[in-house]
């Protein structure tokens, strides 16, 4: 179970990516990354890629596609060159690249998803799983969603 001390841990290793960004717009808190995180893996760092279904492959502790990636701008480890076979899987399987992969494509996507006046981590956490073109879809994943609202209320983020 999820403890503040191990959010907490996420949030500061996550903080780096929110304070490297200091001209990024949208800005999408580390405890918000956090709890995506969570609910995506249970912040699993070593979870590596796995097809879950014929036709999806998914990477790392955010689950994310390359489509995800390229959406997001082909982030890269330092020196690496985001046309190099590879270059995706390792970037989403490093918890900092994979954050900074999220946290791109949030704000490229920025959403009110739910419609309520407000782009806060709800909308944040719809459209990680949902994506950028269909996050104002009503069906979310049951059990993403119970984790996500789990960590939520753990480390009181909005
Ligand atoms: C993380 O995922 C790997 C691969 O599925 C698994 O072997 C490992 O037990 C997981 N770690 C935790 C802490 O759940």
């Amino acid at each position: 179970m999820w403890t503040r001390n191990v959010l907490a841990s996420i949030a500061v290793t996550l903080f780096a990516v929110g304070v490297s960004t200091v001209f990024g717009q949208a800005t999408v808190a580390p405890d918000c990354l956090g709890c995506i995180c969570e609910a995506s893996s249970a912040c699993n760092a070593t979870i590596g890629c796995s097809v879950p279904f014929p036709g999806a492959y998914f990477c790392g502790p955010f689950l994310i596609s390359w489509a995800y990636w390229a959406d997001a701008g082909k982030p890269v480890l330092q020196n690496d060159d985001p046309n190099r076979k590879g270059a995706f899987e390792n970037c989403v399987n490093d918890l900092y690249c994979a954050a900074e992969t999220v946290r791109l494509y949030l704000a490229k996507f920025s959403t009110d998803c739910n419609g309520d006046g407000t782009v806060n981590c709800q909308d944040y956490a719809v459209l990680h799983k949902l994506g950028g073109y269909g996050c104002t879809a009503t069906v979310v994943d049951q059990d993403y969603m119970a984790g996500f609202n789990r960590c939520t209320q753990v480390v009181g983020v909005i």
